[in-house]
């Protein structure tokens, strides 16, 4: 953890929590007549969630979903774990699922499709962040665009560290060979 650099802040609180107002503005308006279920994904997403559900006016429920494809590592495994697995209270609900990144789009992708075929009427997705090398993949909701460099705070990790931190900074993460 010592030996953790910080190059930069990349979004400081202010600029977050403006965005998720309007994010949240956003989904209020295009939701509305419906009682979302907003799936924060654990461990990343919850940080960001927590916020954002505070920023929608409509009559959500939360249901989290824990989903894990890096472990301990800087580059994706290519498998999604769902330890918890999937709750059946998603059939016939409008779902929002809420993560902080987007980077393979392994996540959002496989749980889209698990959760329509879980019964889900419809599934949204609203991301803070969407990585460039990602720009390809679609979100419904997209908070920042930010360069393909590895970040941490406000949900994001480095081996499970720094996910407290209320800003978000990149890292300077040394290549293993
Ligand atoms: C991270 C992050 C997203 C996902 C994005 O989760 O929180 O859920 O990776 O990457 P992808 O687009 O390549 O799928 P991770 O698997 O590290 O688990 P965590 O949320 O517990 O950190």
């Amino acid at each position: 953890m010592m030996d953790d650099r910080f190059s930069r802040v990349l979004l400081d609180q202010a600029e977050i929590q403006e965005r998720i107002r309007t994010l949240g503005e956003q989904i209020t308006h295009e939701m509305r007549g419906l009682v979302p279920c907003v799936i924060p994904i654990l461990d990343g997403g919850m940080i960001f969630a927590s916020d954002l559900v505070r920023k929608i006016s409509l009559p959500i429920t939360l249901l989290p979903i824990k989903a894990s494809s890096y472990g301990m590592e800087s580059v994706s495994s290519g498998n999604l774990d769902l330890p918890w697995g999937v709750p059946p209270l998603v059939r016939d609900r409008d779902v929002l699922l809420v993560d902080d990144i987007l980077d393979t789009g392994l996540t959002l992708t496989t749980l889209r499709s698990t959760l329509l075929e879980a019964g889900a009427r419809s599934v949204r997705t609203c991301v803070l962040l969407r990585k460039q090398h990602a720009n390809h993949l679609h979100s419904d909701y997209i908070g920042f665009d930010i360069p393909n460099e590895f970040v941490v705070g406000y949900g994001l990790d480095h081996a499970g560290r720094h996910r407290n931190l209320p800003e978000i900074s990149c890292l300077e993460i040394e290549k293993k060979n």
